[in-house]
């Protein structure tokens, strides 16, 4: 498959989300971003979640994942999940003022006509922010301190985990994510889930996700799966994964 028939996919991925993104957001460093739209000032949020910022440029992660498909995933995709999330929820006073984390952790308390929305739409807003914020170029290669020793009591090694969590990332069938989840004590755990499920549904701590939709690596990679798997090690910011580990720790 060629560039431009790629491109169309995406596009028609990003085309196909049940609403379409009414918002493009101004990032950090989006004016180094080769496709960068003109930043324009935020419209005035339409309901109580919003779009974080990636917090970095669009090309910060070159050459490892590139700026255009970081800036639609970021802008379209991630946008759309925003922007479903707040219309499931609009006028719903028994979800008032509860946080995505509750929203995921509680699905089953969440009325049940708007608990499929909550948990795709949630789910694609809350993974996506852990996401971004999982993300860096030059970061540690490798984990260290106590938490590379919580991962080789787990996983023999960190190689041990890695070679886990590869084979979870592939093993994905369809659309999913590939995780490293820590329960109440502190215990690891790979999983995946399918769609936008949460590891905060099934009582864990999601400490790092790799999105394995086609959506986050079909532009670069194709149908190159493994290839993304790989580059994504390159970008890992485990200071922030050993980080959400202690504060599971703690509770
Ligand atoms: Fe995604």
């Amino acid at each position: 498959m060629d560039r431009r028939h790629a491109m169309k996919l995406i596009a028609l991925g990003a085309a196909t989300l049940p609403l379409a993104p009414q918002r493009v957001f101004a990032l950090a460093g989006a004016a180094a971003a080769p496709a960068a739209a003109p930043a324009a000032a935020p419209p005035a949020p339409s309901g109580p979640f919003t779009l974080p910022a990636l917090g970095y440029a669009f090309d910060a992660l070159e050459p490892h994942f590139d700026a255009q498909t970081m800036q639609i995933h970021h802008d379209k995709h991630h946008a759309a999940y925003v922007n479903n999330l707040n219309k499931a929820v609009a006028g719903r006073a028994e979800v008032a003022g509860w946080t995505i984390e509750q929203l995921l952790r509680d699905l089953g308390k969440v009325p049940e006509d708007i608990r499929t929305a909550v948990r795709n739409h949630g789910g694609g807003h809350h993974n996506h922010s852990l996401f971004w914020t999982s993300l860096k170029k030059g970061g540690p290669a490798a984990p260290t301190g106590t938490f590379a020793e919580a991962l080789a009591k787990t996983f023999g090694s960190v190689e041990g985990f890695q070679s886990k969590f590869d084979a979870a990332a592939a093993a994905v069938f369809g659309s999913g994510w590939a995780w490293l989840a820590a329960d109440s004590t502190g215990a690891l755990k790979v999983l995946s889930t399918p769609n936008q499920d949460s590891p905060l549904t099934q009582g864990l701590a999601p400490l790092l996700g790799l999105d394995v939709w086609e959506h986050a690596y079909y532009l670069k990679f194709q149908n190159r799966r493994a290839e993304y798997v790989t580059a994504f090690h390159s970008v890992v910011d485990w200071d922030v994964v050993a980080e959400r580990h202690a504060a599971a720790t703690k509770g």
